[in-house]
């Protein structure tokens, strides 16, 4: 799995470590440890992790984070104020935000820029035939902003007033105004571009009269060759619509439940998906709840017409998978009625599944073989992404040893024996698609020759490792029949037909 985004999500619970235990932080941090290795494990090398957090685990989240993913891969702590009135049960401060810290995998990552707000839209006030835009003044300010700190920039521009036009040259017109650049207490500042720079670039420019002096300004258009301005996102997160009464008032509208009062506002994940993800991402959210991360993803989707795809992971604490997670996500696929009784169309082009995770035994039977492939075979379904199942008689007396599915593009086939794979050349010699290959055999071996009256349309896949490695960790010993014949422990493989 090539995760883009990954996004956990776990605040302190002391229904799992008691308050009062000592070694409630390092308990809670070996919980942890594991699960953002694993998700270190699942990220892409250009990939980022956004984890909430609030006071009680920060700072031990901060050194676990620095230590697995490295100090130099930390991108930011984020302050999101979810209460803008700050909560009352507290004693002596009244607690309004919490935290997302942010870690790159490598320092591969590259971030988006959000959509500017209504009020920075207001500057940009002036149009001409390239676009709307703002006005910079060319002139440093802050630091370094004296003639003395950076002399090249300190140059004079030469503006002619009839034409408009400027030059960083002296006799390039006949009569003109020669523009300095000062600092508001007189004396000699700079300009923020060399003479170079300014020389290419004239057509941003505009020079105006204001307080009876010539001033300099950059265009700073909202739209430029397509690209349009974007703003970064802040290191501090304050607007109502991230807030927690914002976030609970409109999953109401979805589900009415009166018990469930601390989802995650959909806008916030919404921003963290437009500054970390492009269009065609993989987002995974290991603590998923009530599935906001699932929501704000489709609902970018539907905004920029992307094809982001999600996974949640989520326990089931107090029914929060079914009754929540899954029925809020449901419903918003779906369409629904919301409080009020108004219709609310559904987001119809997404589909989404879901699956209950299960153990399987560590002995070796056949039992637990057929339990495992046939969960493995789930995961490689959601691998390559081809979920419809295809039986018809060839396949039917296979029982079940070969499975067979497709999607637009490809079909994959999974062979649980590999005893079968000559039924499965004939199966596949009446295939029109390219045909995924994936088999379960104790060896390595390629079976290259096998496939070879068929292997222009076959791609032999190698199983993922870690379920060939569970694979081979439960194969049953093999016993001998009277035949001499290799058997499994309970049963011989039956074919009707055969
Ligand atoms: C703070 S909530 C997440 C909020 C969520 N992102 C949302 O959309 O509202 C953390 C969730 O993680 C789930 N959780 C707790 N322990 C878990 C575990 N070991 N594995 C998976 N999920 C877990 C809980 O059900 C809880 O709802």
């Amino acid at each position: 799995m090539d995760c883009t985004g990954a996004r956990s999500d776990f605040k302190y619970n002391d229904k799992y470590v008691d308050k009062e235990d000592a070694y409630r932080h390092s308990k809670w941090l070996s919980f942890m440890s594991k699960r953002l290795k694993l998700a270190k494990n699942l990220l892409k090398e250009t990939g980022v992790v956004f984890i909430s957090i609030d006071d009680n685990e920060v700072a031990q989240l901060k050194i676990l984070c620095d230590e697995i993913f490295g100090e130099n891969t930390f991108i930011s702590q984020l302050v999101v104020v979810n209460n803008i009135a700050g909560r009352s049960d507290k004693e002596h401060i009244a607690q309004a935000h919490e935290y997302i810290l942010i870690y790159e995998k490598t320092n591969q990552f590259n971030s988006n820029g959000l959509e500017l707000k209504d009020e920075q839209l207001k500057d940009f006030k002036y149009n001409d035939i390239t676009g709307r835009y703002r006005l910079q003044g060319l002139r440093k300010r802050g630091s370094n902003s004296r003639r003395e700190d950076r002399p090249n920039l300190f140059y004079p521009i030469y503006f002619d007033k009839t034409s408009n036009k400027i030059s960083t040259k002296e006799n390039e017109f006949f009569d003109c105004h020669i523009i300095i650049p000062k600092l508001s207490d007189g004396s000699d500042g700079n300009w923020r571009w060399s003479k170079d720079t300014l020389e290419k670039k004239k057509d941003f420019i505009e020079v105006k009269l204001s307080n009876k002096k010539f001033e300099v300004f950059e265009k700073v258009y909202l739209e430029l060759d397509g690209i349009k301005k974007t703003t970064k996102m802040k290191s501090y997160l304050i607007d109502s619509k991230y807030t927690t009464d914002f976030a609970t008032s409109n999953f109401k509208k979805i589900i009415n439940d009166i018990s469930f009062t601390a989802p995650k506002s959909v806008e916030l994940i919404k921003d963290l998906l437009l500054i970390s993800t492009n269009s065609d991402s993989l987002l995974l959210d290991f603590f998923a709840g009530s599935g906001t991360t699932l929501h704000a993803t489709m609902q970018l989707n539907l905004e920029d017409g992307g094809s982001r795809q999600c996974i949640l992971v989520t326990n089931n604490e107090n029914k929060i998978a079914e009754e929540i997670c899954y029925e809020r996500n449901k419903r918003v696929i779906k369409g629904y009625s919301n409080s009020k009784g108004e219709k609310v169309e559904g987001l119809k082009n997404n589909n989404f599944r879901y699956y209950i995770t299960d153990f399987v035994g560590r002995d070796k039977t056949s039992k637990n073989k057929r339990k495992l492939t046939e969960l493995a075979t789930d995961m490689l379904c959601i691998k390559e992404d081809c979920f419809n199942s295809i039986t018809n008689d060839q396949l039917q007396i296979t029982k079940g040893i070969i499975r067979l599915f497709e999607n637009d593009n490809i079909y994959m086939m999974i062979i649980l024996e590999e005893a079968l794979i000559e039924n499965a050349v004939e199966i596949i010699k009446n295939l029109e698609k390219p045909v995924k290959v994936y088999i379960f055999s104790p060896g390595q071996y390629p079976f290259t020759d096998d496939f070879e009256e068929v292997l222009d349309k076959v791609e032999l896949c190698a199983l993922p490792e870690a379920i060939y490695k569970a694979y081979k960790a439960i194969l049953p010993k093999k016993k001998v029949n009277e035949y001499g014949e290799n058997i499994e422990d309970s049963e011989e493989i039956e074919l009707e037909g055969k």
